[in-house]
């Protein structure tokens, strides 16, 4: 395999080792245990191994976090009132509501409830607006988590051409705000891709760096990719007992300069984005 293996783990690792230094700094000068509280509406399986690799993360870095666990019939109102009570409670720092909600729960509202001061996974609009502008509070778990991958590995963004593809709220269009902006591993042209763009594959082949979010399996194949690209891919999918990304790993593996695996690569960045926008919540509501 010619591309290099970007090691999310490893370095997902030393940004926790580097956390619970900072964490443990803060407490010391203040008393406060920065404190994480997530919220699980019914027992989808995946989110319930997600929610517990987020708090065996904050165990690992000295943060304190709680798990509310509700039962799949959990109105929206119950479960505004939850938001509600722990936007109130100065002893939580950040709330994640783990997504997706069940069906009769409209995402946006109970997403738009969570104080921007605690929204730990950077989805508040007043947050999404200050990420735009250039001055983010928090940053948005994933995309940040690659942006990290790419200036461990010193991979050039400069006028580098991004191709990110996929438009989700909670990937793809913040991953193209960073990449966008001013500054150190940023300054590139980006272009976003969807479903509906025409040409998709060739598009996709004119990416420096490739960005794959998009939710498919093994969508990203070889011809697809231009010959020492950068692929970064976020997608975790299930096939059979098995996950896999959006790119076809082995084939674009041989075409690539370097590549994230999956499992491996970005997911425990996300989560290691998720510490550290705890860790600022805590130190903003210290002041
Ligand atoms: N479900 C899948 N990824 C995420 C994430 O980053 N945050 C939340 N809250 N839910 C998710």
């Amino acid at each position: 395999m010619p591309a290099t293996l970007i090691d999310g783990k490893a370095v997902a690792a030393r940004m926790t080792a580097e956390i619970a230094d900072e964490a443990a700094a803060f407490q010391h000068a203040t008393g406060i245990v920065p404190h994480l509280v997530a919220v699980l509406v019914g027992d989808d399986p995946a989110s319930a191994v997600y929610v517990r690799n987020k708090q065996k993360a904050c165990e690992r870095a000295g943060l304190k976090s709680t798990l509310h666990r509700l039962p799949a019939e959990t109105t929206e109102v119950d479960l505004l009132r939850t938001v509600e009570r722990l936007n109130a409670d100065s002893g939580v720092h950040g709330i994640l509501v783990q997504l997706p909600l069940p069906k009769h729960i409209r995402e946006q509202v109970i997403l738009d409830a969570v104080v921007a001061q605690k929204d730990v996974d950077c989805f508040h609009p007043h947050n999404v607006g200050l990420l735009v502008q250039g001055r983010p509070r928090f940053l948005p778990c994933t995309p940040a988590g690659c942006q990290r991958l790419l200036a461990e590995y010193k991979i050039e963004t400069a006028g580098a051409h991004a191709v990110v593809l996929g438009r989700s709220e909670i990937v793809g269009k913040p991953m193209a705000m960073l990449l966008i902006q001013r500054g150190a591993v940023a300054d590139a042209t980006v272009t976003m891709c969807h479903s509906r763009t025409r040409e998709l594959a060739s598009m996709v082949r004119q990416a420096d760096i490739l960005i794959a979010a998009i939710g498919k399996p093994r969508f990203v194949t070889a011809d697809m990719v231009k010959p020492g690209a950068v692929v970064i891919d976020v997608g975790i999918n299930r096939e059979g007992d098995r996950l896999v990304g959006d790119v076809d790993f082995e084939p674009v593996s041989q075409i690539a300069s370097a590549i994230t695996p999956v499992p491996g690569g970005v997911g425990p960045m996300t989560i290691a984005t998720l510490l550290r926008n705890t860790l600022t919540a805590a130190q903003l509501s210290a002041g």
